[in-house]
């Protein structure tokens, strides 16, 4: 098993296999995630990282043609047991992707919708969720004197904080990110980072990106993915700049890929 560290490992893989019919797209992935860190997941187009992150919370679910062997222990229970709920997975597991998707409703009800179809109505309640998920976004101060308006309105950068807000408002325990940043410019991106580093003080962050120099900024951990393969993870520092692997090297240095 390829251990990423000494730290407390909230998410853990083992021999993971997965196939969309015929077709491999993970192999025998073991590792390690650690809690209140950020961990990075790069590679070629198409190596697997997003199937990977959508196993973490059991998004490939929806996917009929998909099969998974192996195991996803979350805080040491199987997520992929009988007894295991996806929507509670979801809850605690959250995802934001790649191109910002708000609701085409309010600000507010953007972020209420999660807390609201968990059974939260209390409407005191739901206002101090909403102002604390915007904070802990880096929204609310752009946002709190228009929180009737539509969520469409507002800028690419601003419309991901939003979805970042409305995974938070459900208080997750892991944000899953697949390249958050991609559809976004730099000074958004550069927002976004900063975000990052905040919010790995209270929660597990998994991002999945195209930009180096982002994995090399926002992560503390990095594995390196090729065609399914987790070819090596460990600190970031170790995978930019002694990696073990010549294939981790190559892509790193922009030599394929
Ligand atoms: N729903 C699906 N049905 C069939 N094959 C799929 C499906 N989703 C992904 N795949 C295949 O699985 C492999 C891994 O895809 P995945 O989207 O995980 O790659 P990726 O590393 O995220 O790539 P990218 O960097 O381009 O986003 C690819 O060969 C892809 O074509
Ligand atoms: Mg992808």
């Amino acid at each position: 098993m390829v251990n990423l560290m000494s730290e407390q490992s909230i998410i853990r893989t083992s021999n993971l296999n997965l196939w969309y019919g015929e077709k491999t797209a993970l192999k025998d992935i073991s590792m390690e995630v650690p809690d209140r860190r950020v961990t990075a997941l790069i590679g070629p187009s198409g190596c697997g990282k997003s199937t990977l992150i959508r196993c973490f919370n059991r998004m490939n679910d929806l996917v009929d043609i998909c099969r998974i062997t192996g195991r996803i222990d979350f805080h040491g229970n199987n997520i992929y047991a009988k007894e295991s709920d996806p929507v509670e997975i979801r809850r605690k597991i959250g995802m934001v992707f790649q191109k910002p998707n708000p609701f085409p409703k309010s600000i507010y009800e953007n972020v209420a919708y999660g807390p609201r179809i968990h059974g939260m109505n209390d409407k005191k309640r739901l206002d101090e969720i909403v102002e604390k998920s915007l904070r802990n976004a880096a929204l609310w101060e752009e946002v709190k004197e228009r929180l009737q308006d539509s969520a469409m309105g507002l800028s690419g950068g601003q419309q991901q904080r939003l979805c970042i807000a409305r995974t938070l408002a459900v208080e997750p325990e892991v944000i899953l990110m697949d390249e958050p940043c991609s559809a976004l410019d730099p000074i958004a991106t550069s927002k976004i980072e900063t975000l990052i580093n905040d919010l790995k003080k209270q929660y597990c962050v998994i991002i999945v990106t195209h930009n180096m120099q982002q994995a090399a900024r926002v992560s503390d951990y990095t594995g390196f993915m090729y065609l399914g393969e987790m070819i090596e993870c460990g600190t970031t520092t170790q995978i930019f700049e002694h990696p073990k692997e010549e294939l981790t090297e190559n892509y790193i240095t922009g030599r394929f890929g």
